[in-house]
């Protein structure tokens, strides 16, 4: 879903029925907006208001979390999430060659989303599996060992399987 398609009484109904899951307990406020961004895939400006005003809280401070948790954007965000770890161990083998493979096949930078709104291309400092690395998720499946090679048939395989699915099996190279 995106801007585009959000109109106000959707978003009202939608928000409304997400912020009473969690009875407007202002303790649930980081549920609250994880659901609403898995709803929108974002966090849109006019769902925070929403928030702060159903919830009875100042927006400053749902910004507040919003902004500081990564794992949440204000931007609109591809249908496909792909992470690509940089911790240390995953750095050192070569996490930079598939950033750079991502970069290259979808045209777009760290941070950015496809102009199809396809696919979004993020980094994160370490997914907990470092044995695994270089190791990336994409709609939170891991893949481990990644290489430019491996890069390209997984984004083959998205691109070309029926409503996003595809293998998420480890393949051999
Ligand atoms: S450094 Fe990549 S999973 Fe830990």
């Amino acid at each position: 879903m995106t801007t585009a398609t959000i109109n106000h009484y959707d978003i009202d109904k939608a928000i409304g029925e997400i912020v009473e899951k969690y009875e407007a307990k202002p303790t649930a406020l980081i549920m609250i907006l994880q659901d609403i961004q898995k709803h929108y895939r974002y966090l849109p400006v006019d769902a925070l208001k929403l928030v702060a005003r159903k919830m009875n809280l100042p927006l400053a401070q749902i910004y507040g979390v919003a902004t500081f948790y990564k794992s949440f954007s204000l931007k609109p965000k591809g249908k496909h999430h792909i992470c690509v770890c940089t911790g240390t161990a995953c750095h050192v083998r070569q996490a930079i060659t598939v950033i750079d493979t991502f970069e290259r096949e979808l045209k777009i930078k760290i941070g950015e989303t496809t102009a199809d709104k396809e696919f979004s291309l993020e980094t994160v400092n370490c997914l907990g599996a470092c044995a695994l690395g270089p190791l990336v998720t994409i709609d939170e499946v891991y893949y481990g060992n990644m290489t430019v090679t491996k890069t390209s048939k997984i984004l083959d395989k998205i691109r070309t399987g029926s409503d996003g699915e595809y293998e998420t099996e480890e393949e051999t190279e």
